[in-house]
């Protein structure tokens, strides 16, 4: 017999980490309704062509990509925002803005497995649609920074920078998309040396290279005084000058609006994703070398798939590398355990008191597990033990004819009888 096991890159979630992650997603869905995000659901499957279309050539090389039997080319998404963009545009696109979008689900990328790198893996998404000012930029880093402190992550630091200050320089010197596209890959595995190399051998300006060095060198976590001297080299480059304001906007107006981020920002920081136009970011804890979510402005998104033209800035928070900050912070298990009961019928004609009792305690909170194995009250105790149940309720036919059970406390070790009708009272409930 062959012995099955799940498909490399894919996991079984077991009920310590189904619990966090589930824990997270509670806190996350909590925020989109304290923030006026609404759900909405789509598809795991789409088509290719709308998937790959700006994901960046990262990646589309790892789309879950096949033709289905209707003979269409799909893929398995790899994240959301292609799919709110369509739905935006087919289905939303009269709706007044602007549109505040929350998804969540699982998501798919042949990367290759290690620490906080999985095949499948889970994402809280939040898009806001409509805006192109920079408090709606300033939002999505807020809700993300509210994220984290309801989870009572320390210590993160949202790294961010703008792609409008590379795009601008390259754009001004006559690089075609596609090959500023290649540059933004580059960078993105912090390839600084080959991106420069390539783009030399484009011919740009040695004023473009000076830049370029430049703003691979405007980093830290002063904004001001990391970005101020760099500005100095962007003259001339109106674009790009353009966005450096743009990002020192957001960031102002998250200082003075009381935001207590901890930025660091860097000039040359550049993200996967194609459709970036804007301010971009990712928040990083010490203990990971991974981002535990990411996010930015992407304005011409939804124009490029057929709608009018509308600015968008969004924010993917990643819920298992969430899951393994918390763990390695040792703030996990942070999720309030119910009550637990185990009830244990001493004999066979109690059964069905059994489940009535059972349901009256669920009633007010318990989470309770009938005795379901016919186990003698012995053997049923040592289980309850071992599995760490907090109380046992015996109910027995001498007890019960005074209309009583035997409650025993596991951890103290201890039992008395108590009326059946203050049962719940008795374990804390009522
Ligand atoms: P992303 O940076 O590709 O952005 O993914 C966001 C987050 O998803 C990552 O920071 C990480 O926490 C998690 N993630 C990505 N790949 C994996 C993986 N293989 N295993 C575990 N976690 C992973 C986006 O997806 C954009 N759609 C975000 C966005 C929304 N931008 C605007 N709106």
């Amino acid at each position: 017999m062959v012995k099955f096991k799940t498909v490399r890159g894919m996991r079984d979630l077991l009920p310590d980490e189904a619990r966090a992650m589930r824990y997270v997603e509670g806190v996350a869905r909590d925020l989109a309704e304290s923030y006026g995000y609404e759900e909405v659901i789509t598809p795991v499957v789409e088509s290719y062509e709308l998937l790959s279309a700006k994901v960046g050539e990262e990646i589309r090389k790892r789309m879950y990509a096949f033709i289905d039997l209707g003979r269409r080319k799909v893929a398995l998404r790899p994240e959301f925002t292609a799919s709110i963009a369509r739905l935006v545009v087919a289905t939303l696109r009269n709706k007044p803005k602007p549109l505040r979008l929350f998804c969540i689900g699982s998501l798919y990328r042949y990367d290759e497995p290690q620490l906080g790198r999985y095949r499948e893996f889970w994402q809280s998404n939040y898009e806001l649609i409509g805006s192109k000012e920079p408090e709606a930029d300033m939002e999505v880093l807020a809700l993300t920074d509210e994220l984290l402190r309801r989870l009572r992550i320390r210590g993160y630091q949202f790294k961010v920078g703008h792609v409008g200050i590379l795009r601008g320089i390259l754009e001004q010197e006559g690089i075609k998309e596609v090959e500023q596209n290649y540059v933004m890959q580059l960078l993105d595995k912090k390839d600084y040396v080959k991106a420069l190399e390539f783009v030399k051998s484009l011919g740009v300006s040695e004023r473009c290279v000076e830049a370029l060095k430049g703003a691979f060198e405007a980093r830290g976590d002063r904004p001001l005084d990391a970005l101020k001297p760099f500005k100095a080299l962007l003259k001339g480059y109106d674009a790009a000058l353009l966005a450096l304001d743009n990002l020192m906007d957001v960031l102002n107006l998250a200082s003075e609006s009381g935001l207590k981020l901890n930025v660091f920002v860097e000039a040359g920081f550049a993200r996967g994703l194609e459709y970036y136009t804007g301010m971009i970011f990712e928040p990083f804890v010490p203990e990971l070398n991974v981002a535990l979510g990411g996010g930015g402005r992407y304005d011409r998104l939804i124009e490029l798939f057929g709608g009018e033209p509308t600015p968008a800035v969004g924010v993917a928070h990643g819920i298992d590398r969430i899951v393994l900050a918390m763990r390695k912070q040792g703030i996990l298990p942070m999720v309030k355990e119910r009550l637990s009961v185990a009830v244990v019928p001493i004999d066979e004609g109690l059964k069905a008191l059994a489940f009535k009792v059972a349901s009256a305690l669920r009633e007010a909170g318990a989470r309770v597990e009938v005795e379901i194995l016919g186990r003698s009250v012995s053997r049923a105790l040592q289980d309850a033990d071992r599995r760490g149940l907090v109380y046992a309720v015996l109910i027995a036919p001498d007890e019960l004819r005074s209309g009583e059970v035997v409650l025993r406390d596991m951890r103290k070790r201890e039992q008395r009888t108590v009326k059946l009708e203050d049962l719940t009272k008795e374990v804390g409930l009522a």
